[in-house]
């Protein structure tokens, strides 16, 4: 009889150990180890009658034929500009989110679009399921297969009937795999059913998307070794409360990971925003104090976006800060900016801060937006409408320069703003604007300027 062979792995970041210890001596993690069960049959290709087994020549460089990558457009803007134009054939891409932020939802919603033959794999969802998801997201389509099931070898086995042209998987956490004896989810049969489909994809210059889940702190649940195995690594996240969904690329073998791609989410699926500034900015009549705009940069996209803040005599002896979407850390830094070189006593008061839209930045150039929100609250004046800010500000209250401003600055008057505070350290190279650009280079002058 066979000896079963067992190893053990650490659940949280995957090493591999001959015995059980106590504390991972990779992670640092204690009580993550366990054992599971590695038994190795001799493995077959993922099409048991065409095992290719073809040796790989070295070739010079030059003799290598670049054609050109064809890609499959996905039909979703916001999707191929995140992977840079489109799906890869034999790419596999990971798709990673907190739970209920809508992977399921964008990816069916892709393969219901889509006029190409595609398999939707689901080992979480019924197909009934999966049928009242697709009536409520509407597009009828004719060419997209649903399979619920979480063998492997099974779904190896109908893709060989079905001949598809894409492959979504979800989740990956769900597959799993009859030469691995452990349970799904573990670390052996994730890593052992993506170099499975990874085998797959790669003879047969089938694109696969993989869904996976996220962790409690945020990251993809299994082995680091999965992100390294797939090609392209996304993230889709937003606030659940609001209708918002950022998908944003971490790892892209084929692209720029720059991009970003943002979503509404409605009662009918997703909806691709094209012209996310538009929709970030209240478009509230009244003046308001407390409130300014941000030309920010987003990846490669600039965005407009409105900042606001709330500043009350503080209750209690401690004053409370806090943010959302904006990191707490450089806000009390800015407030200590603030107190030392604009000389306000915000020490007895309380700051509250929020970016609307339930989005999160961490574009340093929000800086002044930020400053300018909390000063507006603070003496309760509204900063003049059609106004907006980019730039960075230092420890000393100096207004620095940030990249890209030529690029704001167009958003900025394509939106229709007349006044854009700038620092005076940036380099621009734009002739003629229909937007007044004003240049600053101390916190004293942008008070001046604001409230003088
Ligand atoms: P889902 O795609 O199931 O999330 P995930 O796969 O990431 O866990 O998304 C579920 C949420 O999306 C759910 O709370 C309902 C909402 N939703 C809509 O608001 N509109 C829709 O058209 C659909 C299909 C879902
Ligand atoms: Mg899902």
């Amino acid at each position: 009889m066979a000896k079963t062979k067992t190893a053990f792995f650490c659940q949280n970041c995957g090493t591999q150990f001959p015995k059980w210890i106590g504390q991972c001596t990779s992670c640092k993690e204690w009580n993550t180890i366990v054992e599971e069960v590695v038994q190795k049959e001799d493995k077959k290709s993922w099409k048991t009658d065409k095992v290719a087994k073809q040796a790989n020549k070295p070739l010079r460089v030059s003799e290598i034929t670049q054609e050109q990558e064809l890609r499959l457009d996905t039909k979703d803007q916001e999707f191929n500009r995140v992977l840079g134009g489109g799906l890869v054939p034999g790419s596999l891409t990971l798709l990673g989110g907190e739970p209920g932020i809508g992977k399921s939802t964008l990816l069916l919603q892709i393969a219901l679009k889509l006029p190409y033959k595609i398999l939707y794999v689901s080992g979480e969802e019924s197909q009934r399921q999966i049928k009242m998801r697709a009536d409520r997201i509407q597009p009828k389509s004719e060419n997209c297969y649903i399979l619920t099931e979480t063998k492997t070898q099974n779904i190896f086995q109908q893709i060989s009937t079905i001949e598809p042209d894409l492959v979504v998987i979800d989740s990956i956490q769900t597959l799993h795999s009859d030469y691995i004896e452990s349970a799904a989810g573990s670390i052996s049969q994730i890593r052992e059913s993506t170099a499975e489909l990874i085998k797959f994809a790669k003879e047969s210059h089938t694109p696969v998307i993989l869904v996976g889940h996220i962790t409690k702190d945020g990251t993809i649940a299994g082995p680091k070794i999965l992100e390294h195995m797939v090609d392209t690594v996304l993230q889709f996240e937003g606030d659940r409360n609001y209708v918002y969904r950022i998908l944003r690329s971490l790892k892209n073998r084929f692209g720029s990971t720059a991009e970003l791609g943002i979503y509404e989410m409605l009662g009918s699926g997703l909806r691709e925003v094209n012209n996310p500034s538009e929709v970030l900015i209240s478009k509230n009549d009244e003046d308001l104090s407390g409130t300014a705009i941000a030309a920010t940069v987003e990846g490669m996209r600039p965005l407009l976006i409105e900042i606001q803040a709330l500043v009350s005599t503080a209750v209690y002896g401690t004053p409370q800060r806090s943010a959302t979407g904006f990191n707490a850390k450089r806000l009390n830094m800015l407030l200590a900016v603030l107190e030392k070189r604009a000389g306000f006593k915000l020490a007895a008061k309380d700051v509250f801060l929020n970016i609307t839209g339930g989005i999160s930045v961490d574009d340093p150039a929000t800086d002044l937006a930020v400053m300018a929100a909390i000063l507006s609250s603070n003496a309760d004046l509204p900063i003049e409408k059609g106004t907006c800010f980019a730039a960075e500000v230092g420890l000393s209250g100096e207004i620095r320069p940030v990249q890209r401003v030529g690029q704001r600055i167009l958003e900025a008057e394509k939106l229709g703003f007349s006044t854009i505070f700038v620092s005076k350290s940036n380099k621009i190279s734009l002739k003629q604007t229909g937007i007044q650009v004003q240049k600053v280079s101390k916190i004293e002058d942008v008070v001046g300027h604001l409230f003088g």
